[in-house]
């Protein structure tokens, strides 16, 4: 069983039951934020890239639930040298089985910089496999066709995809991104947060291959697999 909460913007909490896993935990400043950093408590926290609408609360809620802080070799080392004391080092194209499960850094093409402007190496998308599930959340990123290689060797349960626009890609390249990978389930985010990313999630439902169900979250919403 895997627990799916949308916390807004990218930010995600996963529950199997025994453990708590946050990607992205960009509460503080997000505007459709459903939770504040000291509603939740997670043991491990995934980040995509260092931009600070997907880094976000981290290094605040590292250190207040004494939790691990996987990413990209850099972003790792920015939270350790920032007094997160425990953090995994991984890199694109690796993949490290944890306590909840198991975690693979997939290419996103993007950029990736700490809030301050320090460069944070790449940025990724994030394969989980966790209470029997398997998710791909896939960051910030523009549509590329190498995509279908993450649906080829694997069952995708539930796609998470940037739909936005302007940062990433709009709802048509979000829906071709869904057709590659071919998940049971996609979900569009990074859409509404702020103007410049304004779109109407209705329009990449409509786009998607009808073998796809398309979801629409709210903030707050959880979705139970
Ligand atoms: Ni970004
Ligand atoms: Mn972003």
């Amino acid at each position: 069983m895997l627990k799916i909460t949308y916390m807004g913007h990218s930010a995600v909490l996963l529950s199997d039951g025994t453990h708590e896993v946050a990607i992205d935990p960009f509460l503080t400043g997000n505007p459709l934020a459903s939770a504040k950093p000291e509603d939740i408590s997670p043991k491990f926290i995934v980040l995509s890239h260092g931009h600070g609408d997907h880094l976000g609360d981290t290094i605040e809620l590292a250190k207040k639930n004494d939790a691990m802080v996987i990413a990209t070799y850099e972003l790792a080392n920015y939270c350790s040298n920032n007094g997160v004391g425990k953090v995994h080092h991984m890199n694109t194209g690796g993949s490290f089985t944890f306590p909840f499960g198991k975690v693979t850094l997939t290419v996103a093409f993007h950029s990736s910089s700490t809030p301050d402007g320090r460069y944070m190496g790449d940025p990724n998308g994030l394969i989980i496999e966790m209470g029997g599930k398997t998710l791909y959340h896939a960051g910030d990123t523009a549509l590329f066709s190498d995509m279908k290689l993450i649906g080829e060797s694997r069952t995708i349960d539930v796609m998470l995809v940037p739909a936005g626009d302007n940062f990433t890609m709009g709802v048509d390249e979000a829906a071709k991104a869904v057709a590659f990978v071919k998940p049971k389930m996609a979900v569009p985010i990074h859409y509404n947060t702020f103007p410049v990313i304004e779109i109407n999630p209705d329009d990449f439902l409509k786009k998607l291959p009808s073998d796809v169900e398309g979801k629409i979250l709210k903030p707050g919403d959880r979705l139970e697999l």
